[in-house]
């Protein structure tokens, strides 16, 4: 529907959809998820269906990125992929879409499933890899061994998806460092499109939070920053760009829909749990399957929580995300911070670039510390 004849006159560029099913709950993970054979009934997929098709009345959904996370939607069944992606294709204006990515578990991909996703208009598939080490994988409660994982890496390749992200966690506990360089050689031998390297954060109401507070667990700090620098060396000379903190992209392979996140583009998220940002309006569905699928079907609004930003509180929020890009942000959008970024270049934390302000190295380590200063 063109942008003037939806109620809000606006058109958005970004989809999100929250697919909440995992084989298993991961002992550091805090997404809302659920375990067990709900992804086995074909209601929640057209609630789905349902509450695009309501938004489209609001808004002109002519996508550039969707993104289907989670959870893991790679644990639909094909059935169900086959009806959430074929239906997404006639309720959406599909012309302008560059990208379309798809997290999934190892798992949980056979060839058949591949081939269905790149039937489907699938352009980006990203792994759960974590490390190629079957005794770190044991650690972290995942549910595929290395091997596994690999052949699930050549089946997407087989199946012709264009790119392929492998994501890859450190500083798990016991990791040591030769492990993390071994995790890194594996994977840049395999030569995927994007790499993303997350430092394992103890998420609160998680398993590993309490083997942290209860001493099981010990961070490492001195530890983690040399993981840290090294997966930038390391990556840098293989021919990945960092383009940002945690996310290393062969040239062109940058993932969109991440980039319009962090730039502060308006989107919308479907599903359980799953935020949209549309100007100054936030809002989050709410967090329970069964729940999501009976209001949305029951033509309910699934948003559980809403607020208003301030102008001032948007242009913060962004600025703590872009600040985590390799590109930096111009000088001018930095005006009301200008003295805290001044004390950071004095203590070597960000530099000017041109007519940009950027993290240097030793900044990316203490990244959190300068993104604080745009919160209010
Ligand atoms: C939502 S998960 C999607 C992939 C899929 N569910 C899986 O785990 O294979 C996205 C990625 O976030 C990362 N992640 C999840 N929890 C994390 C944590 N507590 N600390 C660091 N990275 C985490 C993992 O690398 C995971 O692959
Ligand atoms: S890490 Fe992935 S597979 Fe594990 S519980 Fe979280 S979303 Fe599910």
């Amino acid at each position: 529907m063109p942008a003037g004849s939806t109620a809000s006159g606006r058109t958005i560029r970004h989809l999100y959809f929250h697919i909440p099913f995992c084989p298993k709950l991961c002992p550091y993970c805090c997404f809302y998820v659920e375990t067990g054979a709900r992804n086995k009934n074909t209601d929640f997929i057209e609630a789905l269906l349902a509450d695009v098709r309501r938004a489209g009345e609001d808004y002109d959904l002519r996508p550039r990125t969707i993104y289907f996370g989670g959870g893991t939607p790679s644990a639909l069944l094909e059935d169900q992929l086959a009806m959430l992606l074929g239906g997404l294709r006639e309720i959406l204006d599909c012309s302008e879409l560059v990208e379309f990515s798809l997290e999934a578990n190892p798992a949980t991909v056979r060839p058949s499933k591949a081939r269905l996703l790149r039937e489907h208009g699938v352009s980006r598939v990203s792994l759960g890899v974590q490390s190629w080490d079957d005794a770190l994988l044991k650690t972290l409660g995942r549910v595929h061994t290395a091997a596994a994982a690999e052949k699930t890496y050549e089946t997407l390749r087989e199946a012709g998806i264009p790119a392929v992200n492998l994501d890859l966690m450190f500083s798990v506990p016991g990791q040591t460092e030769a492990q993390w360089h071994a995790t890194l050689e594996k994977t840049i031998a395999l030569q995927s499109d994007h790499i993303s390297t997350y430092c394992l954060t103890y998420e609160e109401d998680t398993e590993y939070f309490r083997k942290l507070t209860g001493g099981t667990f010990v961070q490492d700090i001195e530890l983690d920053a040399r993981l840290f620098e090294y997966t930038m060396e390391r990556l840098g000379d293989a021919g990945f760009s960092q383009y940002e903190i945690s996310n290393h992209a062969r040239p062109g392979c940058e993932s969109q829909h991440n980039k319009a996140y962090w730039l502060g583009s308006d989107y919308l998220g479907f599903g359980p749990s799953a935020f949209s940002t549309v100007g100054l309006k936030r809002w989050e569905n709410i967090r329970n399957t069964a729940e999501y699928t009976s209001r949305v079907l029951g033509g309910k609004s699934a948003a559980e929580f809403r607020e208003e930003l301030t102008p001032a509180q948007r242009a913060g929020e962004t600025a703590a995300f872009r600040i985590r890009m390799s590109e930096g942000i111009p000088l001018p959008e930095l005006a009301p911070w200008k003295d805290e970024i001044e004390r950071f270049v004095s203590i070597g934390l960000v530099e000017h670039v041109d007519q940009s302000v950027r993290l240097t190295t030793r900044g990316k380590l203490l990244a959190d510390s300068v993104a604080e200063i745009f919160i209010a």
